[in-house]
C-alpha cells in the first residue's frame, strides 16, 4: 500500500461541541501510527478554495479537547461548485471546484478528513467522485446526519436546552404562565424532543408531527382545570401547524441550505395566549446550544470518530465516513448523506414513552 503522508483535516458547516476533539484525535493518531504531516485547511472549504492553511501537530493540539467550537475554523457558505463571487451589487455563484482540486495536488494531500454535516459531506462525496481522496466524520448538534444513530454535538445540545427547560418551570410556575422554549434542530426534531422529556416538558412539538392549535389549546386548559396553572412548551425551530408553513427567519446566499428557521415560538405564544386568556412568553434558545464547551460524551465521541477517521485512511476506505450504528463505531458510505435528513421516525420509541405518561405532541 501507498505510504500516507499528508494528511489534511477541515471542518465545514456550523459548528458544534466536538469539532476539537475529532481534529485532536486525527492529529495525534495519525502521527503516532501513519508519522505523516497533518494539515489544517481554515474556514472549511474557504481554506480549500483560498489556500488557506497551517501544519497541525501534537503541541497546535494540546488542550483543545475541552474547547467548543473549532480551532481550524468553519464555513456554511462556501460550497466551492456555487461560490458566490461578488459581481457589481449581486453575488453570481461561481464554480471554483478547480481550485480545490489544485489545492490537493499542490499539497500533495493523500487524504482530507472533511468533518460536516450533510451539506459538507455531500460536497464531499461529489469530490470523491471526481476523483479526490477524502474520509468524513459527520457532525451537528441537529442530530440528523443519515447513516450515523447520533452525531457528536447533539448531547451538549440537549443539555444546555434541557437546562433552558429547568429554569423555564420555576418562573412559568411562579406567574402561572404559557412558557415556550423554541430550539434548534432545522427540520428534524431531536432536540426538542429529548430536551422536552429531559426537562420535563407538558407540550412537544416537532416538524416531523405537524401541530394542530386546538389539540394545544385544550391541553392547556385541562391542565389548569386540574390545578396546573403554568405549562411548559418545548417547540423545535422547524415545528409547523397541519396544513400550515414553518417560520422562516431569513433567507440567505446559500444554495445548500438558503432558509433559515427561527420564530414560530413567537407566533404560536401569541395564538396561545389569545386562544387560552393565559399570559404567554417564548425564549429562543439559538447559538447558545451550539457554543461552550462539549459535554463527556460528545468528547469521547469525537475522539472515536476522529480515531476511525485514520483507520479508514489506512485501509484505503476513501469514500467513507465515520458513524455510529447499534453502539458500535463503522464505516459507511458517503453517498449515504444524499440521502436526506434523518428525521424523527413517528413511532420512535421515545415518543411512545412520551405519549404514555401524558405529554402532548399536539395532535
Ligand atoms: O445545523 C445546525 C444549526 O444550528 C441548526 O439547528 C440551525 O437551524 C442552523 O444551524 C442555524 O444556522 P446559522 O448558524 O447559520 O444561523
Amino acid at each position: 500500500m501507498k505510504k500516507i503522508k499528508t494528511i489534511g483535516v477541515m471542518t465545514s458547516g456550523g459548528d458544534c461541541p466536538g469539532l476539537n476533539a475529532v481534529i485532536r484525535a486525527v492529529v495525534r493518531k495519525s502521527i503516532q501510527e501513519l508519522h505523516c504531516e497533518i494539515i489544517g485547511f481554515e474556514d472549511g472549504f474557504e481554506g480549500l478554495i483560498h489556500n488557506r492553511h497551517r501544519k497541525l501537530d501534537a503541541d497546535n493540539v494540546s488542550g483543545i479537547l475541552t474547547l467548543g467550537g473549532t480551532i481550524l475554523g468553519t464555513s456554511n457558505r462556501a460550497n466551492p461548485y456555487q461560490y458566490p463571487v461578488k459581481e457589481g451589487h449581486n453575488p453570481v455563484y461561481k464554480d471554483l471546484s478547480a481550485s480545490v482540486k489544485k489545492n490537493f495536488k499542490d499539497h500533495k494531500i493523500d487524504c482530507m478528513v472533511c468533518i460536516g454535516g450533510d451539506g459538507t459531506l455531500s460536497i464531499a462525496n461529489r469530490f470523491v467522485k471526481e476523483g479526490l481522496p477524502i474520509v468524513g466524520v459527520p457532525k451537528t448538534i441537529d442530530n440528523d446526519v443519515v447513516g450515523t444513530d447520533i452525531t457528536f454535538g447533539f448531547d451538549t445540545a440537549v443539555s444546555i436546552a434541557t437546562e433552558g427547560v429547568d429554569r423555564l418551570h420555576t418562573t412559568a410556575q411562579s406567574h402561572h404562565r404559557v412558557m415556550l422554549l423554541e430550539v434548534m434542530g432545522r427540520r428534524a426534531g431531536w432536540i426538542a424532543l429529548h430536551a422536552g422529556m429531559a426537562g420535563g416538558g407538558d407540550v412537544i412539538l416537532l416538524p416531523e408531527i405537524p401541530y394542530d392549535m386546538d389539540v394545544i389549546v385544550t391541553c392547556i386548559k385541562e391542565r389548569r382545570r386540574r390545578g396546573k396553572r403554568a405549562t411548559i412548551v418545548v417547540v423545535a425551530e422547524g415545528a409547523k401547524p397541519q396544513r400550515g408553513k414553518e417560520v422562516i427567519k431569513e433567507k440567505v446566499n446559500d444554495p445548500s441550505d438558503p432558509v433559515r428557521l427561527g420564530g414560530i415560538s413567537f407566533v404560536l405564544g401569541k395564538e396561545i395566549e389569545k386562544l387560552t386568556g393565559v399570559e404567554t412568553r417564548n425564549v429562543i434558545l439559538g447559538h447558545l446550544q451550539r457554543g461552550g464547551s462539549p459535554s463527556a460524551f460528545d468528547r469521547i465521541l469525537g475522539t472515536q470518530l476522529g480515531s476511525k477517521a485514520v483507520d479508514l485512511i489506512a485501509e484505503n476506505a476513501l469514500g467513507f465516513m465515520a458513524a455510529v450504528q447499534d453502539g458500535k463505531i463503522v464505516k459507511v458510505p458517503l453517498s449515504i448523506v444524499a440521502q436526506g435528513q434523518r428525521t424523527v421516525p413517528i413511532d420512535y420509541p421515545l415518543i411512545k414513552t412520551a405519549r404514555s405518561i401524558g405529554v402532548c405532541f399536539g395532535v
